[in-house]
């Protein structure tokens, strides 16, 4: 590609928009919109501790991880039939067609509901079926990454490993989220290497909130592929070398960092850095509903607060490609487009 010079800064949001992009970084509970948790709440017959969409809104203020993940648990607890996971998922599908994203890897937290009474196989018939129809009505492809919560034990993640893999044709790979301060990679060692072994993608959240040491036992000990957030290793160059020398991506979530106060403000965010001294980084959104936008949103304001430009959008698309889970023919198809993007663009 040697056409970023004839973009013109003004052109910059419009690219933002139009160029094909894949989504790696997306936890689907965190999809859920206060509307559709109040519509599914009254179709379920849940009662919510709020009493308006509005109320609900308001409590979405952040001081860290574990302030939001309170909340976001609670908006989990109206899903309840296949049909409520199905329209979750769809509604986010809606807004990624809308983004350009054609590939999307959707983590879901299914401790979450199994701990309610739902059955696994309601949760990933119903997310796997909105995958299916995604592709068919938008041309996304579309793919689950189970996630354990390192909150629970491992024994926990074990049983509920043991759950899913009735349904291991629906889901490409593991993940490790909720609270990371406490709760390390390798408390997690054993089942990581069991999901190795049965060809399962592995994925964990590493360096949001904890220290570069559990970038390095995701690394070295869960044996990972990507590592979800990972902005903490910058304050460790042996560690950054390494996810250089390994082409390791970090799917960054700057609005998510924003609004769990992993940043001040995005002019201090350290994606231009990471970018800079070589990382497989992408954007990507965590959970749009509760901090304020979705793919685009995280581009432009990104894009605005760092003074990023075409050369980096395209970098940045290209990463999302290459870290993804698919083919590489697939891979190939996606970056074609991503080119003849840019250079209608250049033109
Ligand atoms: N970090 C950890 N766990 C999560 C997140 C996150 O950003 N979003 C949903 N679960
Ligand atoms: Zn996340």
């Amino acid at each position: 590609m040697d056409s970023f010079s004839d973009i013109s800064p003004a052109r910059l949001p419009a690219l933002l928009q139009a160029m094909p992009k894949a989504e790696l970084h997306i936890h689907i509970e965190g999809s859920l919109e206060p509307e559709l948790i109040f519509a599914l709440a009254q179709r379920n017959g849940v009662k919510l501790p709020y009493d308006s969409v509005e109320d609900l809104r308001a409590a979405y203020a952040f001081t860290n991880l574990q302030s939001f993940l309170d909340i976001y648990y609670a908006g989990a607890s109206v899903l309840i039939e296949e049909q409520d996971f199905y329209d979750m998922a769809r509604a986010y599908f809606v807004k990624a067609a809308a983004d350009n994203v054609v590939h999307a890897e959707l983590f879901f937290d299914p401790q979450t509901h199994t701990a309610r009474g739902v059955a696994m196989q309601t949760v990933i018939n119903g997310l796997h079926r909105a995958c299916v129809d995604a592709q068919a009505d938008f041309g996304i492809s579309a793919a689950l990454i189970l996630c354990f919560l390192r909150h629970l034990s491992e024994e926990e993640a074990f049983d509920t490993l043991a759950q899913a893999l009735p349904y291991r044709d629906k889901f490409i790979g593991v993940g490790l989220d909720s609270g990371e301060v406490g709760n390390p990679p390798e408390k997690f060692a054993r089942v990581f290497a069991r999901c190795r072994e049965l060809g399962l993608h592995l994925v964990a959240h590493a360096g949001e909130e904890g220290p570069p040491a559990y970038i390095w036992t995701a690394l070295d000990v869960l044996q990972v592929e990507r590592i979800d957030h990972g902005v903490q290793a910058m304050h460790d160059p042996a560690l950054m070398q390494r996810l250089a020398r390994d082409h390791i991506a970090l799917t960054v979530c700057p609005l998510s960092n924003l609004k769990l106060c992993v940043f001040p403000d995005l002019a201090q965010h350290n994606l231009r850095a990471l970018l800079d001294a070589g990382l497989a980084v992408t954007i990507n959104s965590d959970d749009p509903a509760y901090f304020g936008g979705y793919m685009n949103d995280n581009f432009t304001q990104t894009f605005a607060a760092l003074g990023l430009e075409a050369r980096h959008a395209y970098a940045l698309a290209r990463n999302s490609f290459e870290a993804s889970f698919i083919d590489e023919a697939a891979k190939r198809r996606y970056i074609t487009r991503l080119d003849d993007c840019f250079e209608g663009f250049g033109r």
